[in-house]
């Protein structure tokens, strides 16, 4: 077994299965192998120092790009909406809508604020986004080894690609499908590109970027990273695959939402802020450890 994962933060229903998946990934060799990540609150830090850090969404919403006005429309989608989204008494069915309506309005206050794509930069780099203990060591590790990373956000792709970018970990194996910004010829936002991917419809979102998949089909190996039951779907795009890890963050209510982290993700990260436990696996799997 990987050390990492007697880690105090480290919980699993069934740590032999854990240890069977990863004997199979090993054999397998790393050129099979892929990982798939969600962003916000997976590849980024929930907290910090006892504060909560941003998403994408929240990167604009506390900067200059906006309004006084619209900051608080923001705001109050968040109170309103993210109980919604952590609630463990209702179902998927039941949040979807719900969770709908969130994206839908907060892009269209996004939109009615004609962001300026060339302030974005300036945005994210005052803000206090932070990505996970590790970070650099997970990006540069799977460069290096030639394991596509597919970044799969219900965030917004301009934001997330500007923090990678400034960690300087954007490298040529990541992929990014989210929700990009459409900027007119002067640069002006007017509009959100394409589909909307919002937390619950990321298999409809993987279903539509079938190419993508179809370039990795000699990758039939997946490690899957998310910190939502929403982010399991990511990797419904992956054809003919042979074994899939999937190691889920638990940030929030913990107790409430363990029994069913445990069920559904293989390894379960308790409150951690750090990349420890997949970069070990990691290591393992591409034969470093
Ligand atoms: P993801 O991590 O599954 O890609 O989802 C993006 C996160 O963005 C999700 O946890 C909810 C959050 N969010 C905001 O913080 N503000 C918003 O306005 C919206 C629409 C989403
Ligand atoms: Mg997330």
């Amino acid at each position: 077994m990987i050390p990492e994962l007697s880690n105090p933060s480290v919980c699993m229903k069934d740590p032999q299965r854990v240890q069977e998946i990863l004997e199979a990934m090993v054999e397998a060799d790393s050129k099979t192998l892929q990982v798939i990540s969600d962003f916000d609150m997976t590849l980024t830090r929930f907290s910090y120092n006892g504060k909560r850090c941003p998403t994408c969404h929240n990167i604009l919403d506390n900067s200059k790009v906006i309004s006084e006005d619209c900051r608080k429309q923001l705001d109050e989608l968040l109170k309103k909406y993210y109980p919604i989204e952590i609630d463990s008494s209702l179902s998927v069915e039941e949040k979807l809508p719900m969770m709908v309506e969130w994206w839908t309005k907060a892009h269209e206050l996004l939109v009615k604020q004609k962001i300026k794509k060339d302030l974005l930069a300036t945005a994210v780099h005052e803000s206090e986004a932070r990505l996970r203990d590790g970070y650099k060591l997970f990006f540069d590790h799977l460069h290096e080894h030639s394991v596509p990373l597919l970044i799969f956000s219900a965030g917004i792709g301009d934001i997330l690609e500007e923090v990678i970018r400034q960690a300087k970990v954007f490298h040529s194996n990541v992929n990014v499908f989210s929700n990009y910004m459409d900027f007119d010829e002067s640069g002006v936002l007017r509009a959100f590109k394409g589909e909307l991917i919002h937390i619950y419809n990321k298999r409809e979102g993987a279903l539509l970027n079938t190419g993508h998949f179809q370039e990795l089909r000699t990758r039939p190996n997946v490690l899957l990273m998310g910190d939502s039951l929403g982010d399991l779907a990511m990797a419904d795009g992956v054809q003919d695959m042979k074994n899939i890890l999937k190691i889920g963050f638990l940030n929030d209510k913990v107790e409430e939402r363990k029994q069913s982290y445990l069920d559904a993700y293989d390894i379960v990260l308790v409150e951690d802020e750090t990349l420890e436990v997949p970069n070990a696996v990691v290591l393992h799997l591409t034969g470093k450890k």
